[in-house]
Parts: C-alpha cells; structure tokens; sequence
C-alpha cells in the first residue's frame, strides 16, 4: 500500500487518479483548490483524504506541507495545470502577457513548489517518487504551432524535472514527467482521443515501473518513451 498526493484532484486526469489509487487500496492525499465544491472527489470511497492547496500560493503550499508534516508519502503526482490564455491570444503575433505569466505560474513553478514542500515527506518513503503531468506540446522535438505560452511552460517544466531526477536520485527519490495523451476533459475537449480513464489507467501503470535506473524519463501515459 502507498500513499500518494495528487493536486487537481478534482476533475479531470487529477479525479481519474485519485478514484485508481483508491480503488487499488491505497492513501489518497487528494489536493483541489475548494474542497468544499468538489463533489466528485466527495464521492469517491477509499482511503482518500481531501486537502485544500491553491498551488500557485506560497503560503497555501506551505501549509499543506505543515499539516503533512512527520507524514511518509511514496508517490507526489503534480497534476494541476492550466491551458493559459485563448489559444488566438498566445501566439508569435498577438500574446496575453499576464495569462502566460499565470500559466507560468501554475505549469512551471507550482510543481517545484509543491515538491519543495513535500521533500521531507518524499524522503520519508522507502523510494518516493516525483512525478509531473507534462504536455507533449513541451517536447522540442515536436512542431504543433499552437498553444506557444502553454507548450513554453511545459517545456521549460520537462528542463527543470530532468535535472532535478539526477539531483533528487541521491535522495532516494526518482522523478519523471509524463505526458497524459489527449484526454477527454474540460481541457483536452471532447473531440481528444482518450477517456480520463484510460489517461488514468495508463499512468498509474507507469509510475508504478519508475525506478533509479529510468528516474529522469519523460513518458507518455501508455508507459512509452516520448522525445525530449
Ligand atoms: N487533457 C489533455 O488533453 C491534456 C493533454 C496534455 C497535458 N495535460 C495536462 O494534464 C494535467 C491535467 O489536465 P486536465 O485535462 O485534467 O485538466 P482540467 O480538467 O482542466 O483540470 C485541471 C485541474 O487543475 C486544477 N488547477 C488549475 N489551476 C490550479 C491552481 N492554481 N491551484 C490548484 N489547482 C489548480 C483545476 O482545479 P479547479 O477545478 O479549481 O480549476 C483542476 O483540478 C494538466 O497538467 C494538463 O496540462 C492534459
């Protein structure tokens, strides 16, 4: 049994997550911004505990680390992110400074905020593991020219993660970023190409073969390796 944090666990990948983790039997510390609207994670059975955490707050993020305190956990899933401004506002031609800066804000900076707050609790675990729900669109081996703010902060979050994995190794903590698929949620649309179920399930399975010997790996959810 493992316990696992989640953040933007309540709709979308983040909700799929927290229902597989608890269905398998393990403890869900399942993170959203307003516990008391999110009646889905409610609803869920398990042992799963709902915390509140606005993620690009320092002293939400602080707190959530507090009443964590003392606490082991195996897994710390970053799942919350943002698309950021109108795709038509975030292009060469025409950007939403401050909705990129957001983006920024959520994508790229809470990730490392969250983990530096939850170090101690990863440390804890016989083998933590950091993991960080990436876009392919921050591969820079891949030319979708859309979505330029979002797919920057993905990328510059995929930097940050690898060199973080050779640094937290010696930790006794291993790192990986993963990319979701396109997935059927407020984000991803109804047109994408994968259920938040089979996002989910694909996921769990992945962090499940992270190790020292692939930690720094980027994946997609089906456990394959994605380009850089
Ligand atoms: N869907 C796709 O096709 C797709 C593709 C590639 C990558 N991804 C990545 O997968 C992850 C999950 O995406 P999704 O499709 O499940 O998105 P979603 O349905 O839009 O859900 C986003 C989640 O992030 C939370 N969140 C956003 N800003 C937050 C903040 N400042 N503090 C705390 N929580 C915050 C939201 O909480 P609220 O309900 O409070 O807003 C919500 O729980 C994201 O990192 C996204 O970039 C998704």
């Amino acid at each position: 049994m493992s316990t696992v944090l989640i953040t933007g666990a309540n709709r979308g990948i983040g909700l799929e997550l927290v229902k597989h983790y608890a269905a398998r039997g393990d403890i869900v510390l399942a993170c959203c911004r307003n516990p008391a609207s999110a009646t889905a994670l409610a609803a869920v059975g398990g042992k799963v505990t709902v915390l509140p955490v606005e993620v690009t707050d320092a002293a939400s993020v602080a707190a959530l680390g507090a009443r964590l305190a003392g606490q082991a956990i195996d897994i710390v899933i970053n799942n919350a992110g943002v698309l950021g401004p109108d795709y038509g506002d975030q292009t060469p031609y025409k950007m939403d400074f401050d909705g990129w800066a957001n983006a920024f804000e959520v994508n790229t900076m809470a990730p490392v905020r969250v983990m530096q707050a939850l170090l101690p609790n990863l440390k804890a675990s016989a083998r933590g593991k950091l993991v960080t729900i990436t876009s392919q669109m921050g591969a820079l081996s891949l030319d979708m020219t859309m979505g330029f703010a979002y797919s920057s902060t993905k990328a510059a979050l995929n930097k940050f993660m690898k060199l973080t994995a050779i640094e937290l190794v010696k930790d006794g903590i291993d790192v990986c970023v993963i990319h979701p698929g396109w997935v059927k949620t407020d984000m991803g649309g109804e047109a994408a190409d994968i259920t938040p179920q089979e996002s989910a399930a694909g996921i769990v399975k992945t962090i499940d073969g992270l190790n020292a010997g692939n930690t720094g790996s980027f994946w997609k959810w089906n456990g394959e390796v994605h380009g850089w």
